[in-house]
C-alpha cells in the first residue's frame, strides 16, 4: 500500500561539510535525506569549525546554500568561550541552540553547571534548546528547565532511567520533549560484538531491558519523535583502532519504522506523527503546499550498501530485512527523488530560517 506522508523532517543530523567534507558533504548527504523520503534536516553543530561564532555560522550557511537539495536549517552551539553575550544577534538565524552536556565528537562539551545555566538564561525564549544529555545529567537540565522554562528537547533518549526522569518531566508540566534514535530501537549493546566500530555511537548501544523501556515508551506516547542522529565517517576511520562515534541513518529511518508498523509495534499514523507531525509542530513549522513523501509500505527488501546515497556508504543495519520503500518525494510541487535518483539541482533547497 502506497502512503503519502506530508513533509518529513529530521531535526537531528551531522552532514559534515566544510573541514570534513571527506567524510560526508552537504551536497552528498542532503541527497541522502530525499533517498531516505525526508523533505527537511537540521544539522548540529560539532564541526569543524564548530557553529557557535559569526563566521563559523556564516561559513555553514553559505556552503549548505550553494549544495542543498532538501530544506534545511542549522543549530548554533554553546560553547565555553561565553558565546551566549551574543545570541540575541544570531539565534533567528537558527533552527536552535545545542548544549552538549555530556562527551561526544567535537569540542563543545559543558560539564559546569553555572555555565550551562549562562547559556540557558542566553538563549532567547522563542527558539528551542536541544540537548544531549545522559543519564543523570538529564535531571540537571530539568532543573535549568524548571528554572528558566525554556522549551528543551532532549535528543536520543537510550536508557530507561532516561525515560523514568522525562515521564515524570512530562507530568510535571515541564516544556520538554524528547527523542529515540533507530539503533537504539534495533540494535543492542550485544551487537557491538559482531559490528565492532560500526556499532559505536554516543549515546552507545544499551541493553535489552533499555530497548524495550524505549519501546514501551514509543507505543505509550512518550516519545515524541524518531530522530536519526545521522553521523557518517568514513569505513577507514571506524576500522583506525581508534574508532570514531557516530553511524549513518538518514535511509534507514523510514524502513525500520515501517517494519515497526509491520510488526505491529506502531501504526501507520503514530509512524507519521514521530517522523513528519510532531518534528515540524516542535520547531514550529508548517509544511510547505505540495510537500510529501510517497511510501510502499508493503515493499520488503534488505538493507545493503550499494543503495545508500550518503557518501560513507556503510550502515550499522546492513543484511536487515526491511519494509518501505520511498518511491517519490515532491518538494513545493517539484519531484526532487523518483526512488533511485535526486532530481532536485544543488542549492535549490531552501533554508527554512533564512
Ligand atoms: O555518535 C555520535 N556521533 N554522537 C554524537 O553526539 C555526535 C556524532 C558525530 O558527530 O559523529
Ligand atoms: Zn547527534
Amino acid at each position: 500500500m502506497d502512503v503519502k506522508i506530508p513533509a518529513m523532517l529530521d531535526p537531528h543530523v551531522h552532514l559534515r561539510g566544510m573541514d570534513w567534507s571527506h567524510k560526508a558533504t552537504f551536497a552528498s548527504e542532503t541527497a541522502a535525506a530525499l533517498a531516505g523520503g525526508y523533505w527537511a534536516v537540521f544539522d548540529m553543530p560539532n564541526t569543524p569549525p564548530s557553529t557557535i561564532n559569526p563566521t563559523a555560522l556564516q561559513r555553514k550557511l553559505d556552503e549548505f546554500g550553494e549544495q542543498a537539495v532538501c530544506d534545511w536549517g542549522v543549530y548554533y552551539g554553546a560553547s565555553m568561550s561565553e558565546n551566549w553575550r551574543i545570541y540575541d544577534a544570531v539565534a533567528d538565524q537558527t533552527c536552535g541552540l545545542k548544549i552538549y552536556n555530556n562527551q561526544t565528537t567535537g569540542v563543545l562539551l559543558i560539564e559546569d553547571q553555572a555555565v550551562r545555566a549562562q547559556h540557558y538564561a542566553a538563549w532567547p525564549s522563542h527558539k528551542i534548546i536541544a540537548v544531549h544529555a545522559e543519564g543523570e545529567t538529564v535531571r540537571d537540565i530539568l532543573a535549568l528547565v524548571r528554572q528558566h522554562g525554556k522549551r528543551t528537547h532532549f535528543c536520543h533518549i537510550s536508557t530507561a532511567e532516561e525515560i523514568r526522569y522525562l515521564t515524570d518531566a512530562k507530568e510535571e508540566g515541564l516544556p520538554v520533549t524528547l527523542g529515540v534514535c533507530p539503533h537504539h530501537l534495533y540494535l543492542t549493546e550485544d551487537d557491538v560484538a559482531t559490528l565492532g566500530p560500526l556499532g559505536m555511537m554516543k549515546p552507545e548501544l544499551k541493553s535489552k531491558a533499555d530497548q524495550a523501556a524505549l519501546w514501551a515508551a514509543l507505543e505509550a506516547g512518550i516519545v515524541d519523535i524518531v530522530e536519526s542522529d545521522h553521523a557518517p565517517h568514513t569505513l577507514e576511520e571506524k576500522f583506525s583502532g581508534k574508532p570514531t562515534y557516530g553511524v549513518p541513518g538518514l535511509e534507514t529511518t523510514l524502513p525500520l519504522l515501517a517494519l515497526a508498523v509491520h510488526e505491529g509495534r506502531l501504526n501507520t499514523a503514530h509512524m507519521i506523527d514521530l517522523i513528519a507531525e510532531n518534528p515540524r509542530r516542535i520547531w514550529g513549522l508548517n509544511a510547505p503546499p505540495e510537500t510529501y513523501t510517497i511510501v510502499d509500505m508493503d515493499a520488503r527488501y534488505t538493507i545493503t550498501r550499494d543503495n545508500l546515497h550518503t557518501k560513507c556508504g556503510w550502515s550499522p543495519f546492513e543484511g536487515m530485512e526491511v519494509y518501505g520503500r520511498v518511491k517519490s518525494v515532491v518538494i513545493r510541487g517539484q519531484q526532487v527523488f523518483d526512488g533511485e535518483k535526486v532530481l532536485a539541482q544543488p542549492g535549490s533547497g531552501h533554508n527554512l530560517y533564512g
